[in-house]
């Protein structure tokens, strides 16, 4: 018999201030230490009913005709939205000004679909006129696709007046939500979203693993009536009857203990209020803002655009920004992000999400980037 010398896990104690994932609260932890439940015990099922109901409430979408998490990636929450909603041929418009917008445009390309960017550059917000002159264009657009908050960048879109001005027109608007949930206002119904997809690991603050969706009546009926099928995963259809339905048809077996962490971050969002845990993120992420700007540093994103949870700096001229965030994970244990993808300016990413949108986090952080940042400085102007 092999002698099993591997013991144990037991992995560093990070601040994760980086773009995501974020660290979790001890509740949600300790969610995920409550017993197993099968995915087909009844018990479980009301536990998935509340989960939708706690989800509605923080999507701020009672008027939604499908509200649930998806147990996938945010990518897939995406892909899952742009499967539904567009066939083969039909044009998406997408708002591209740093990763994850491409990311979109990259996906409905998959799916056949036309691809019209409308581009802004990196810490640019492409405009909401640009949007809609693309509209005019191409007045028979299915899908209009902002990103809320543009993680790869800083930047918030201003979905409210996006979707004012869509009000009246058959083009659904899809948002990603991912680095938006439960940190930056967000109202789905009332600003006439059709399809919201976010994941859990950000401001939401639960572990990685699922993709909050909704899904407006118009857009769940339009997708109702498809005559082509879309990937088995990402079945709506399907998906309703294991979420919503009574009694259940299985689809695939519900990652359990993701669901209760998911279900306590909920609560625990709704517990502290959501303008409340706005303004909280709000509050730190302008602090972080006005202090890295009071050494110096240039923040990449446009100031009038500047979202909150999510902070991008650009590297100063000669100095290592990977280096930098190599010495606050290892001397610090810290973790901050770089820049995404192989056309970003050189940048740190840093994030304020969920639990850690303090301005103690922000200080306890800005004081190790001064440490670091000061002796990586100092080795420059050595060399
Ligand atoms: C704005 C945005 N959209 C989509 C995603 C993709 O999410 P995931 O990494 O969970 O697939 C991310 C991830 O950071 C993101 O920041």
């Amino acid at each position: 018999m092999d002698n099993l010398s591997v013991t144990s896990l037991s992995p560093p104690d990070r601040l994760l201030c980086g773009p995501g994932p974020s660290n979790v609260g001890r509740g949600v932890l300790a969610a995920m230490q409550k017993p197993m439940l099968g995915h087909l015990d009844p018990d479980f099922h009301d536990i998935l009913l509340e989960v939708m109901d706690l989800q509605r409430r923080v999507y701020r979408a009672q008027g939604a005709g499908l509200v649930i998490p998806m147990h996938c990636t945010g990518t897939a929450g995406m892909e899952a939205g742009l499967a539904s909603l567009l066939a083969p041929g039909e044009k998406i418009i997408v708002a591209q000004c740093g990763f994850f917008g491409r990311r979109i445009s990259e996906i409905a390309g998959r799916y056949g679909a036309e691809v019209i960017s409308v581009e802004a550059d990196w810490g640019e917000s492409v405009s909401n006129e640009a949007l809609l002159a693309a509209l005019d264009e191409h007045p028979d657009t299915r899908v209009m696709a902002v990103v809320h908050g543009e993680t790869s960048t800083g930047i918030e879109h201003p979905v409210q007046e996006l979707g004012a001005a869509l009000a009246g027109r058959d083009t659904f608007l899809l948002v990603d939500c991912v680095t938006t949930l439960g940190g930056v206002p967000l109202e789905f119904d009332a600003w006439g979203v059709d399809y919201a997809y976010s994941c859990t690991q950000k401001c939401v603050g639960a572990p990685p693993g699922m993709s909050p969706i909704a899904v407006s009546e118009r857009a769940l009926a339009h997708i109702r009536s498809r005559d082509t099928q879309v990937p088995w995963s990402f079945d709506l259809e399907l998906l309703e009857r294991y979420w919503v339905e009574r009694p259940v048809v299985y689809h695939h077996t519900a990652p359990i203990l993701h669901i209760y962490a998911l279900h306590e971050a909920l609560r625990e969002a709704l517990e502290e209020g959501l303008e409340t845990r706005w303004a909280r993120h709000a509050e730190a992420g302008a602090h972080l803002q006005r202090e890295v700007k009071s050494r110096g540093l240039e923040l990449l994103a446009d100031p009038d655009h500047q979202l909150a949870p999510l902070t991008a700096v650009r590297v100063p001229e000669g100095v290592d920004g990977k280096a930098v965030q190599t010495r606050m994970l290892r001397e610090h244990d810290i973790e901050i992000g770089g820049g995404l993808g192989p056309v970003a300016p050189p940048m740190w990413r840093l994030g304020l999400m969920g639990s850690n949108a303090s301005v103690a986090t922000a200080d306890r952080l800005l004081a190790a980037f001064d440490g670091v940042l000061a002796e990586e400085q100092a080795l420059t102007r050595a060399t």
